[in-house]
Parts: structure tokens; C-alpha cells; sequence
């Protein structure tokens, strides 16, 4: 989603913001665009790529010492050039067509709710709009508080501003000075190492081989940047003192190798991931959970909290979502403890039954997601103060808020479909299962070593199901002439259906649905044909000869079926069946393994079908809007 990225400096400092801006490009963009101060403002966007953007401002020779950039993500208004941030403000009864030069830019990311009646207010104060975006808006704001003072006008903007927002803005009349401002968007600082410049950035990758000295900004905090010194304050505009932390953000952009796609690279990269995420894992304890955020949480109080709970709620989106539905299986099937999954998005505006006795579990991969992060100060401001998270970002938002945390490593994920992200997610929640059922006395030491032995064979179970890769590209070539599909799969394996389902419409953009198997006959059967591939995941579980049923009901009609049976299942390839045979049955680890295949079903038939896959239409890598 968009991505900002500024800079004070005593430097030309175009090189940096637009390197900046491609670290940036994997969180999904449709536009593009930079302002630099060069005497005046001067702006240069477009709607292709950053590289070409990079083009521009090489050949227009665009130069300046304090500069903002912006990778956007439409939301109000259409991705087109005029839309694209920075937007300039050139004051009232002034435009784009007058002769004044414009005395503010602004670039933001998130969402003003009450811009049409701050639009509304700043026409009829003789602003002229050029764009349809919430962000024009601000960009006027701060230019009708302007007096002299760019951090005394965003001080003063902001509080009129209803919504989520990271915005970074220059001004004409002030040529070294970047203000920043946060509110439910992330926006971090980079401390320049020799005192002679400062960068603002949406996260620290950014700035990645810039510095790696950052300053997480808080909810409210508006910041004051020049080249040798910063300033910030706090929501209620106090002067605050805010951690520099040394971070190792890498950009991993370089890094494909004799890959043709991340989402391909990082399907192949999860027997590391997997192993990373389970390394130093010699035993189920509460420690493997303590936090890291701002509580200083210690193991101590993981225990404490395990022990004190009786039940969980997982909040999360997306694919994050599907690892808590396979999840919850565990949860209560091994650990007892009654588990709900809500939507993140949903449980945010529903009434729901707090109990303050409920471990909240999010799950995301960037820890920035916008919907999670409020979910989790909603199920907060019920009274529900035991908080986890499971993330793959050791330095987001989410581990900031949660006082528990459990960091996987899958490493930087750049495809905008998830992959490693959630197998990994899995392997930290089947961690919690098992940590929760030991503080629960449900746990016996024998079970504890079962199941940390089955943990550590992942690693080269996952490397076996990768190697069935050409069996799944000769599928993608049937798939890749249709336009629907349906998943189906039953218990455990539901979600994993589901999360099918998503990956090849995120990737292929063709039509895909799940369903528990058993859900068949009750209306989506309606819709089998010898043109609607089916695609089964049969494990050989309690569940295997209830879904060979469905699965006869599917070539009764017609359908022709695409199933991921186990070894020791008695299905067997023949007219209108293919069977593709995982290497082992996993058990209970099952789903991080037979959701291997599906990827590679999604990505092969993506390639087949030419699409973006690494940057798939309409989607964003990071979703820091509602
Ligand atoms: O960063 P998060 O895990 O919180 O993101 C949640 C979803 O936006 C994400 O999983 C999305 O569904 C992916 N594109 C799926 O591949």
C-alpha cells in the first residue's frame, strides 16, 4: 500500500528517495512521484513503475537537498497521474495553471474520513482542487495555517483531521525542513549517521543501506526534520524523546537468485524459513512467547498469562486469517481451550461477548495491518488485556502493541501473495497449541517430544513436497484455460482449501471458491461441470472416507477432480481424477505441507497465464488502510 519516503539533507537527495521508493514498491502501487525543494517545489509523478520514474528525474536532471516521495495505492480517486502524490497547494484563488509556485507538497498514506467537509470548508476559502484525493486536502490545510511555519501549520492541520494518516510535507518558504506527522499509518525516522541529514519513511526497509538508526513514531507524534537535527512531539504536542533502535532492515529486492518470481523464491525458500522459525526451539516453553514490545514484557508473564486464560480469540486478515482457522483445530482438539477466528475487519464494528479471561492472538505478517491493529485496540478497550502476537516483523506496530509475541522468520516476504508467511504463521500457532496445553497440565512429556521430533522433520518433509513441482506445473496447464475453480477440503484441511482458493485468485485472477467438503450438497454442487476443475486436499485422516463421498458426488456430475491425497490414501488417478501423492502423512502438521502444492498450482498457472504475480492487480503487500 503506499509508501512514503523524505529526506533533509545537505546532499542531492533525489537518489535516495526514489531507491527509497523501489524498497517500498513491494507493498503494491499504481503511481508514483517526487517533490524536491530546487529553489521552488518541483514535482515529477506518473503512473508507470518507480523505474521509470527513476528515468524522469534523471533526464529532467531533478536535483534538490530536502525532497518527499510517494508510491500509491488508490483509494479516493482514480490512479491517474493527477492523482498521484505529492500534491501541491499554491494557495486560495491559486492553481496549477497560475503563475505563483506552489508553497506546500504534501504526500500521505491512509484515509481522511472527513475530507469532504474539509474539501467543502477550503473551497469556499477560494482553494482550487486538482485531484480527487482525501490527500489534497491536507496538502490546502496545512497551507491555510501556513504562517511562517511549516511544524506550527501540520501541528495545526492535524488536529482537524478525522481518519488514518502518515503524511510528510515541504514548504517553499522553509527550503530545509521536512515535516512528518502519524496517526494510524505507520511513519518511522532514520537518524542520518554523521549528523547531516534525516529521512522520514513508511518502515525501515526504505532506508535500508541509508541508516539503520530509527525512531519508531508513535500515534500523534509530529515531527520536525532538518539536516543535523530533529524534533518531535507528542499527540498532545508536547516535546517527547522517542528510542533511536539499531535495526537491520535488507531490502532482499536483489536477492531473486535463478528464481523467475519471489512468489516463487519464497514457496522454495520454506524448508529455510520453517527451520529458522523452529531453531533454538528445544522445548515447549512459555519463554518461546515472551514480548518485545513496548511492555518489556518478560517469560515470566507469558507463563502467568497462559495459565491465566481460558480462552482465545485470533483477529487477523486475509491468509493471517486462514493460518488462525487451521489453528483453531489445534487449539482445541490438542490444547482444550475454546478458540474463536474473527475477520479483523469484522470484529472491529460487531458486538460481541468481551471475557477478560481470553488470550487475543493476532496474526500478520507486517505487523502494520490496518485492520488488525484496531481489531486488537478493540478487543483492548473491552477489557481484554492479554495480548499475542504471531508476526514476521520483529519491529512493526503489532509487536509494539502486544505485550507477548511470537516472531517467525520467514524473512522479508516481497510477493504480495503470501507463502512463507503462512507456514510459518502455522508453525509459531502450532508452538502456542502445544505451550498452551503444557501450562494447562494437557501436554505429557511424551507427546511434548512426538511433536517437537515431527516439528523438526518439516524442514525435509516440506523439501519432498517441493520436489512434486512438475506434477503441479502439468495441472497449471489445465487451469490455466478456465475461469473457476472450486477447493475443497474438510477439518484441518478446510482452511488450507480456502487459502488455495486465495492464492490462485490473488495470482491467476481466475474465480476460485472453498468449501468443506461436507457443505457440497447444500448449494455449491450446483455448480460442477466438466469445465469446473475441483481441486480436493485428501489427507489420510478420520475425515479421508467422508470426502471420498463428496469427491464421488463431484464425478457423478461430471466434475473433473484434482486431488492431493496422501501416500497410504486408496485414491487412485483415472478418468476425470488426477491424484498427485504427497510424499508422507504428516498428522496434526498436515496443512503446513499439503498447502505446498496449491501455491505451486497458483503460481505455475499464474505463469501460464502471464499475470504480475510478484505484484498481482489491484492488491497491496501491506494493507495500512481500512
Ligand atoms: O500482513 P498481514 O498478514 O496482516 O496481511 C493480511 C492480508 O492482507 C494478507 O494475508 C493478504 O491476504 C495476502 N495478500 C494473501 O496472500
Amino acid at each position: 500500500m503506499c509508501g512514503i519516503v523524505g529526506a533533509a539533507s545537505s546532499r542531492n537527495i533525489v537518489p535516495v528517495l526514489v531507491q527509497g521508493l523501489q524498497r517500498l514498491e513491494y507493498r503494491g502501487y499504481d503511481s508514483c512521484g517526487v517533490a524536491v525543494h530546487a529553489g521552488g517545489l518541483t514535482r515529477t509523478r506518473t503512473t508507470s513503475r518507480v523505474a521509470d520514474l527513476l528515468t524522469q528525474v534523471h533526464d529532467d536532471q531533478v536535483e534538490g537537498l530536502t525532497g518527499i516521495a510517494h508510491t500509491r495505492w488508490a483509494t479516493h480517486g482514480a490512479p491517474v497521474v493527477h492523482n498521484a502524490h505529492p500534491h501541491f497547494s499554491y494557495g486560495p484563488g491559486e492553481g496549477p495553471d497560475s503563475t505563483k509556485p506552489p508553497r506546500v507538497a504534501l504526500v500521505h498514506n491512509g484515509i481522511i474520513e472527513n475530507h469532504e467537509a474539509l474539501r467543502a470548508s477550503l473551497q469556499a476559502r477560494g482553494y482550487v482542487f486538482s485531484s480527487q484525493t482525501d490527500t489534497e486536502v491536507i496538502a490546502h490545510l496545512i497551507d491555510s495555517h501556513y504562517d511562517g511555519d511549516l511544524f506550527e501549520a501540520v501541528k495545526a492541520s492535524v488536529k482537524q483531521l478525522h481518519g488514518a494518516y502518515a503524511i510528510a510535507a515541504i514548504c517553499r518558504d522553509e527550503p530545509h525542513r521536512v515535516i512528518g506527522a502519524r496517526a494510524g499509518s505507520p511513519l518511522i525516522l532514520g537518524v542520518g549517521a554523521d549528523g547531516t541529514e534525516n529521512f522520514l519513511a513508511s518502515d525501515a526497509m526504505a532506508l535500508a543501506g541509508v541508516t539503520d538508526q530509527i525512531v519508531y513514531l508513535e500515534e500523534g507524534d509530529v515531527v520536525d526534520l532538518q539536516p543535523g537535527k530533529y524534533w518531535i512531539v507528542d499527540r498532545a504536542h508536547k516535546p517527547v524523546a522517542r528510542t533511536v533502535r539499531t535495526v537491520q532492515a535488507h531490502s532482499g529486492a536483489a536477492e531473486l537468485g535463478p528464481y523467475r518470481h519471489y512468489m516463487q523464491k519464497e514457496i522454495f525458500e520454506q524448508p529455510r524459513a520453517i527451520g529458522d522459525t523452529l531453531e533454538g526451539v528445544q522445548g515447549i516453553v512459555p519463554e518461546l512467547f515472551d514480548g518485545v514490545g513496548q511492555d518489556g514484557a518478560t517469560g515470566a508473564s507469558a507463563h502467568r498469562v497462559f495459565k491465566a486464560i481460558d480462552k482465545v480469540l485470533i483477529l487477523a486478515c486475509g491468509t493471517s486469517y486462514y493460518s488462525g482457522c487451521a489453528a483453531k483445530y489445534w487449539l482445541e482438539g490438542i490444547a482444550k481451550i475454546p478458540t474463536q477466528v474473527e475477520i479483523a475487519s469484522e470484529y472491529r464494528y460487531r458486538d460481541s461477548v468481551p471475557d477478560p479471561k481470553t488470550l487475543v492472538v493476532t496474526i500478520t505478517q507486517s505487523g502494520e495491518t490496518a485492520d488488525t491493529l484496531a481489531a486488537l485496540k478493540h478487543a483492548r478497550s473491552l477489557g481484554m488485556e492479554h495480548t499475542l502476537t504471531i508476526c514476521n516483523v520483529a519491529t512493526s506496530a503489532m509487536v509494539r502493541e502486544c505485550k507477548l509475541a511470537y516472531i517467525t522468520r520467514a524473512g522479508v516476504e516481497i510477493g504480495v501473495a503470501s507463502t512463507k508467511a503462512f507456514t510459518t504463521q502455522l508453525a509459531g500457532l502450532f508452538l502456542l497449541t502445544l505451550a498452551l496445553a503444557q501450562a494447562k497440565g494437557r501436554l505429557s512429556d511424551a507427546d511434548e517430544a512426538r511433536y517437537l521430533k515431527e516439528m523438526r522433520h518439516l524442514p525435509v518433509a516440506l523439501q519432498s513436497v517441493l520436489a512434486l513441482e512438475p506434477q503441479l506445473i502439468s495441472w497449471s496447464e489445465d487451469f490455466a484455460r478456465k475461469e473457476n475453480a472450486l477447493f475443497l477440503g474438510r477439518g484441518l484441511h478446510y482452511p488450507i482449501a480456502l487459502e488455495g482458493a486465495l492464492k490462485l485468485k490473488e495470482v491467476t485472477y481466475i474465480h476460485a471458491e472453498a468449501y468443506a467438503a461436507g457443505e457440497l450438497k447444500h448449494g455449491p454442487l450446483a455448480l460442477v461441470t466438466s469445465e469446473m476443475p475441483v481441486v480436493a486436499v485428501a489427507p489420510n485422516d478420520a475425515l479421508l472416507e467422508k470426502l471420498k463421498s463428496n469427491l464421488q458426488e463431484v464425478r457423478a456430475r461430471g466434475g473433473v477432480l484434482y486431488v492431493l491425497a496422501d501416500r497410504d490414501t486408496q485414491i487412485d488417478s483415472s478418468e476425470g481424477i488426477h491424484v498427485i501423492r504427497m510424499p508422507e502423512h504428516y498428522g496434526a502438521l498436515s496443512p503446513l505441507l499439503h498447502v505446498v502444492p496449491l501455491q505451486l498450482l497458483a503460481y505455475h498457472t499464474a505463469c501460464a497465464r502471464g499475470t504480475d504475480v510478484d505484484k498481482p492487480r489491484n492488491l497491496a503487500k501491506s494493507v495500512t488502510v481500512e
